[in-house]
């Protein structure tokens, strides 16, 4: 069991948690190939996630989030990175804690708005970005969050003692 569940490795949180960044790091630390499902998104769609919701909308965005989401979860030695809101489908969230071991990289809105204020290619805060429009989405998001296996708070830690939490976690 403990062996199947370190094979696949997964990092959910909002938007600039720090997925990408940890889940590079980690999986060279670690030697696994790094995925990070909203990359694998724009190049199987050949558009940026941006354009998919303004073409095709959210609905349409989260099928295909799903859909490549499970292409990996038979996957041996890999760090997967979910988009901020592909937790929140229930199928999701159970075929990832069932093959995979899921952290959540927990932080607060006012850490999460200093380190992507510089951003702007995230459709769901473009119109109104702000602390407080992302406490709103994480107040609605959090509960499912918490169902990952373990919750590391990222709050004022560098990217070195997260990966070396996580390490410690997984082996
Ligand atoms: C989203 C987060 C984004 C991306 C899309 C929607 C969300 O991914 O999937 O813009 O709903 O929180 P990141 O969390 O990697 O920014």
């Amino acid at each position: 069991m403990m062996n199947i569940m370190k094979n696949l490795i997964v990092l959910v949180g909002m938007m600039g948690c720090g997925k990408s960044t940890i889940g590079a790091f980690l999986s060279r630390v670690i030697g696994y190939d790094f995925v990070d499902i909203d990359k694998e998104i724009e190049k199987s769609e050949n558009m940026s996630i941006t354009n998919i919701f303004n073409e095709y909308g959210e609905k349409y965005f989260r099928k295909i989030e799903k859909l490549k989401t499970f292409e990996y979860v038979n996957r041996k030695k890999i760090v997967l990175s979910l988009g901020g809101g592909g937790f929140e489908d229930e199928e999701t969230r159970e075929i990832l804690k069932k093959y995979g071991f899921v952290i959540y990289l927990k932080a607060t809105p006012e850490c999460l708005f200093n380190r992507i204020k510089t951003e702007i290619h995230r459709p769901l805060l473009r119109k109104n970005f702000s602390v407080d429009s992302i406490a709103f989405i994480l107040k609605k998001r959090h509960n499912n969050y918490e169902k990952a296996h373990v919750t590391i708070d990222t709050t004022n830690k560098t990217k070195k003692e997260i990966v070396c939490k996580i390490e410690r976690l997984i082996k």
